[in-house]
């Protein structure tokens, strides 16, 4: 690495610390603002929700449906904020006796994801205040880090920035536009994605200078491990679109025959796939840093293992 480079670095990690510290907002005071959550208006967007998909329900369940996966949504930033701020706590390290701003940036980054899954704890609880009862979300944060953090850092980092890439997309794509949707859904995803700007940029550093001192073999492995945790996702998604699925056939106030019953959990995995992982495989910026790293046969096995969960 040469001088210029790394001063451009420190430079792009500084500019995360004074964008983190002026965008800095409080759960109480900036996002929820004494409001609460009303069932007239819809969670998550069509574009997220995948409505179309539900083609046997009518416009009142499709909305229901919308809550059901908007609260399942704030459960799933809770439990990934979990493992991602391990691993960014456990890179801290390779800056504390380095580049002091790097760490700051961490430091900050840590901060904002336990703030983050505090909101996302008050969101469930005031989600669950509104909705009949009966959902479940049993997916243990800590024993789903634990597994996570078992594989290679290339492959988690990978992961995060995946994930905080897509956060981004979402909102600028399918939240903001959207005029029915909440408005303190919709400003709980706004404050949520100011701070998740600056961890995608973190991300990537964090990833191109791990991944500088990794030999091709160790690479490899970590190709496959991502590969792996894609599918660990998956099946996360599977369990939680059979959960939410029940959830809805029990509280719909009709009867749902087994035809019908397989396409509303069809439609619930269709969107939790779509929401966790194919919007963020095909994210422009995720491809472009991903293959900046790996070979096109690498690149080619992520591909082919995406294609697998349609
Ligand atoms: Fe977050
Ligand atoms: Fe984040």
């Amino acid at each position: 690495m040469n001088a210029i480079d790394k001063i451009s670095e420190t430079d792009r990690y500084a500019r995360c610390v004074e964008t983190s510290k002026r965008l800095r907002w409080d759960i109480e005071k900036d996002v929820i603002r004494g409001r609460r959550f009303d069932t007239t208006h819809k969670f998550l967007p069509d574009g997220l929700s995948l409505a179309d998909a539900f083609t046997t329900l009518s416009a009142d369940e499709k909305r229901f449906v919308s809550q059901i996966q908007g609260r399942t949504y704030a459960n799933v930033f809770g439990l990934v904020e979990r493992f991602i701020n391990a691993k960014v706590l456990e890179l801290s390290h390779d800056h504390w006796f380095g580049d002091q701003v790097a760490l700051e940036a961490l430091v900050r980054f840590s901060d904002e994801e336990l703030k983050h899954q505090a909101l996302f704890r008050r969101i469930d609880k005031m989600v669950s205040d509104l909705l009949p009862d009966g959902y479940r979300f049993d997916i243990d944060p800590n024993s789903v880090a634990r597994a996570v953090l078992g594989k290679s850092t290339w492959a988690v980092l990978a992961l995060t920035l995946d994930i905080e890439l897509f956060t981004q997309l979402h909102y600028r794509q399918s939240i903001d536009p959207d005029a029915e949707l909440s408005e303190l859904f919709k400003d709980v995803f706004l404050y949520h994605w100011r701070e998740e700007s600056q961890h995608a940029i973190l991300d990537e550093l964090e990833l191109v200078r791990h991944d500088a001192g990794l030999t091709a073999e160790e690479r490899d492995r970590a190709v496959n491990e991502f590969i792996e945790l894609v599918a660990a996702v998956d099946g996360i998604l599977q369990a939680q679109a059979k959960a939410d699925a029940s959830y809805f056939m029990a509280t719909c106030g009709r009867t749902v025959d087994e035809a019908e019953a397989g396409a509303i959990e069809a439609a619930f995995l269709k969107a939790y796939r779509w929401q966790y992982i194919h919007s963020g495989a095909q994210h422009p910026h995720f491809g472009k840093v991903l293959s900046g790293l790996i070979t096109e046969n690498q690149g080619q096995r992520i591909q082919s293992a995406l294609a697998t969960l349609q």
